[in-house]
């Protein structure tokens, strides 16, 4: 089981007025809240602590991926502001992520951290591009293993696709986080693969990320009721 809830709805809003005003309308027992560059960038770590004050665990999306002592040093801040979950680059290599994993471990044991292999908009031509000949499948796994077998990481972001090749491959422990879910029968806005929050789970997903699903919808709670409602039936 989970020790938080499985949905997280990712606040993609421009300044924190609009993403208070969203999290008003979000209960903290029912869905966690991501904050990622442009609404970190524009808002700042008080909106973190905003957040948290109401309840909310937060998934601080940044991404981070630099030297490791660079890397060590932003997980070290923001595991001390008291997020639930953060990630960084598996491309970033085994000391990075080793650093990333000691520094989280020495100052907030509790908060996940978790690595992006390759991002979805990457394709088989953009790893060419880069310098790396496997394809993007392969260029996953290897990195899924790097980071959660070899680094000690909590688990990974990765597409519904993905999941249960990364299910298989790592067993029942990695948290598997997956964006590009959208409610049966609704479009995927600018997503081009997605798949609905039960065949996520059922692909062995731990927990989904939704956004302007829930967040420009009309009533955000009842979508998130309504996504809710959907994955229990996979419980
Ligand atoms: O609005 P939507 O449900 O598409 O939002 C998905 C969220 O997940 C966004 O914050 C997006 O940046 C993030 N994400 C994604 N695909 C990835 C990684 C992150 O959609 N591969």
């Amino acid at each position: 089981m989970n020790e938080a809830p499985p949905l997280i709805v990712a606040l993609d809003f421009p300044n924190r007025v609009a993403a208070e005003r969203m999290a008003a309308e979000l209960d903290p027992h029912r869905c966690a809240v991501k904050v990622g560059f442009e609404l970190f960038v524009a808002a700042g770590p008080g909106l973190v602590e905003g957040l948290q004050a109401l309840g909310f665990r937060v998934f601080l999306d940044l991404k981070f991926h630099d030297i490791p002592n660079t890397v060590a040093g932003a997980c070290r801040a923001a595991a001390r502001l008291g997020v639930w979950m953060m990630n960084v680059h598996a491309s970033g290599g085994l000391e990075m992520m080793r650093a990333a994993h000691d520094a989280v471990r020495e100052i907030r044991p509790e908060t996940r951290l978790i690595a992006v292999t390759v991002l979805t908009s990457s394709d088989a031509e953009t790893l060419r591009g880069i310098g790396i000949d496997r394809s993007p499948e392969q260029q996953v796994l290897h990195l899924a293993e790097l980071a959660v077998n070899k680094a000690g990481l909590d688990g990974l972001v990765c597409s519904p696709l993905e999941a249960s090749v990364l299910r298989q491959r790592l067993g029942d422990a990695p948290w598997l986080v997956t964006p590009g879910i959208r409610p049966g029968g609704s479009g995927g806005d600018d997503q081009k693969r997605v798949m609905t929050a039960s065949a996520a789970l059922r692909a062995g997903a731990s927990h989904i990320v939704v956004g302007r699903p829930i967040t420009q919808a009309s009533d955000p709670a009842a979508a998130v009721a309504a996504i809710l409602e959907e994955m229990a039936k996979e419980a």
